[in-house]
């Protein structure tokens, strides 16, 4: 196993620009209007209405009012990155990415977490995050980076093992420009997350989505041989969105014995996001 922040892979220049890379990767968020109207002319009127007949009005509104928020949280995404100059926002399938690692096929897309979502996680979390590093397995363009350096962490670390997200976010981290930045110690490293050896420090460890149960297991016992190794304080932010991810986290997170769970309110329906995310908040005992 080797330890991630000795890898030459941290933060180094840019390889390739990233107009050549924005060519290469799936966004499967953009163009969805075109795409929608493009499927519905090939259908025709009549099979639409067929469609509409066998999902009932109910489904059918379900569906519509389904891409209408995909879009609007899209919409949300891209005003964020405007407005600090970075590129954080789309729903990236990793079939077009480089990733080295045989945990490829475990992974799951890469789509940013919402400024409104992160900051009410945040809320479980102690008041005095100083002494605290946060790290977020499976960091994606780093949108979750830039949202934690909201706070006052010692030091913000990303692990993200595909190559042109890893190139995404150097750019974004050298570039981010907000006048709430209070942590300015931001590092991305270029890893499989279960190679990734967590810092002797009080910890945050992040998870929105990143991968399957195997993946999960392997992290989870990673953090477990360190915990034992060095004893401190540290909590696990576990964050599910589409999959129901957080109920089997919830139990392998609990069933170590190790973690408790704090109680939170649940997650409010924010305009920003496609769906409300379920989430849990355990803390090492
Ligand atoms: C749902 S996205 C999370 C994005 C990020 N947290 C953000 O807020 O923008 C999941 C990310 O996990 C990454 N990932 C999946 N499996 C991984 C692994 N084994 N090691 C490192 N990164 C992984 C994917 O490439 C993807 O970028």
């Amino acid at each position: 196993m080797t330890h991630a922040l000795d890898r030459k892979a941290a933060v180094g220049g840019l390889v390739t620009s990233l107009e050549e890379i924005s060519l290469k990767v799936h966004d499967k968020s953009s163009g969805r209007i075109a795409r929608a109207i493009r499927r519905a002319r090939e259908l025709g009127p009549l099979k639409l209405l067929d469609l509409a007949r066998r999902h009932g009005i109910k489904g059918s509104l379900q569906f519509a009012l389904g891409n209408v928020r995909h879009i609007a949280a899209d919409r949300f995404a891209r005003r964020w990155d405007c407005r600090h100059g970075v590129n954080t926002s789309g729903s990236i399938q990793l079939s077009s990415l480089t990733i080295d690692s045989p945990n490829k096929a475990f992974g799951n897309e890469c789509l940013c977490i919402s400024p409104n979502t992160f900051d009410f996680v945040v809320e479980s979390l102690p008041g005095d995050l100083s002494s605290y590093t946060f790290i977020d397995f499976g960091a994606g363009k780093s949108r979750t980076l830039l949202l934690a350096s909201r706070f006052n962490f010692a030091k913000i670390a990303g692990v993200e093992f595909a190559k042109e997200l890893v190139e995404y976010s150097k750019h974004n981290l050298r570039h981010f420009k907000a006048e709430w930045q209070r942590c300015h110690n931001l590092e991305i490293l270029e890893a499989d997350a279960t190679e990734y050896i967590v810092p002797a420090t009080p910890l945050v460890l992040f998870f929105y989505n990143p991968f399957k149960r195997e993946v999960f297991v392997q992290v989870l016992n990673n953090i477990l041989t360190s915990l034992d190794n060095t004893k401190r304080d540290c909590f696990i932010v576990y964050c599910s969105s589409s999959h129901n991810a957080i109920d089997w986290a919830r139990s392998l997170i609990l069933d170590s014995g190790r973690f408790e769970e704090i109680p939170t309110q649940p997650m409010p329906m924010f305009l920003d996001t496609v769906r409300a995310v379920r989430f849990g908040v355990f803390r090492a005992v």
